[in-house]
C-alpha cells in the first residue's frame, strides 16, 4: 500500500514547523520523538523528501477505546453488549505548516490517516472506528465535512471503519 507519509525520524526537519497552533507546534519540535521511543503514539509526517527535507505536515496515530454506552446507539446495536468498551483508533493531532495550508494537504493528510487506520484494522490490530479531540470550533467543522459525527463524550468526534472503507 502507498502512502504519503512515513513514520517521523531524526532526520526530518521538523524545526521550522508552524501550523499556527503553538500546541501542536510544540508537539512536533520537542515530543513527537520521545512519543515515538515510548510507543506513545506513531507520527507520520509529510516532508519534501521522504526521509528528510521540511516538513509540511504530519498526524499522531494510537490505539485507543470508547465506553460501549458512548457509542452511537446505530453502531452499538451491532456490537456485542458483553464488551465494556470498544477499540478504536486515535487520530490525536493533524496540522499543516502555514506555509502548505489552504492546498489541499489537510485533506490529503487526514485521507492518508484514515486509508491507514482502516487498513490496519482489518488485518492487524481491530478497531471500529477513528475518534480524533478537536481543539476547536474551526476544527471541528473541517472533521465534520468528512463524515466525523461528535459523541457526548468531551467533544470527541468518531467515524465508524465502515464509513471509512466506502471512502476508498
Ligand atoms: C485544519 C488544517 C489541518 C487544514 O489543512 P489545509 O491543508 O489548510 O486544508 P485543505 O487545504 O486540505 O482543506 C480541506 C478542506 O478543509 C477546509 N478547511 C481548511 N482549514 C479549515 C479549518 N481550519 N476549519 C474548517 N475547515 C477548514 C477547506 O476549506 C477545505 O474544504 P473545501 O475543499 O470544501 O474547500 C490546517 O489548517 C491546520 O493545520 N490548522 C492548525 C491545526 C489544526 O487546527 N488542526 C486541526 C486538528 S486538531
Amino acid at each position: 500500500m502507498v502512502y504519503l507519509t512515513v513514520p517521523l525520524a531524526p532526520t526530518h526537519d521538523k524545526a521550522a514547523f508552524s501550523c499556527g497552533q503553538d500546541m501542536l507546534d510544540r508537539y512536533l519540535h520537542k515530543q513527537a520523538g520521545q512519543d515515538m521511543k515510548r510507543r506513545l503514539s506513531v507520527v507520520f509526517v509529510l516532508s519534501e523528501e521522504t526521509k528528510s527535507g521540511r516538513v509540511k505536515g504530519y498526524y499522531t496515530l494510537s490505539n485507543d477505546n470508547i465506553p460501549y454506552d458512548q457509542v452511537p446507539l446505530n453502531i452499538q446495536k451491532k456490537m456485542p453488549s458483553s464488551y465494556s468498551s470498544l477499540p478504536t483508533t486515535l487520530l490525536g493531532r493533524l496540522a499543516v505548516d502555514r506555509n502548505f495550508q489552504g492546498q489541499g494537504l489537510g485533506e490529503q493528510l487526514l485521507l492518508d490517516a484514515l486509508k491507514r487506520s482502516y487498513d490496519i484494522s482489518t488485518s492487524e490490530i481491530g478497531s471500529i472506528a477513528v475518534v480524533v479531540d478537536p481543539l476547536d470550533k474551526t476544527a471541528v467543522a473541517f472533521y465534520a465535512q468528512y463524515g466525523f459525527i461528535q459523541l457526548p463524550d468531551r467533544g470527541r468526534m468518531f467515524l465508524p471503519m465502515k464509513t471509512i472503507k466506502q471512502l476508498f
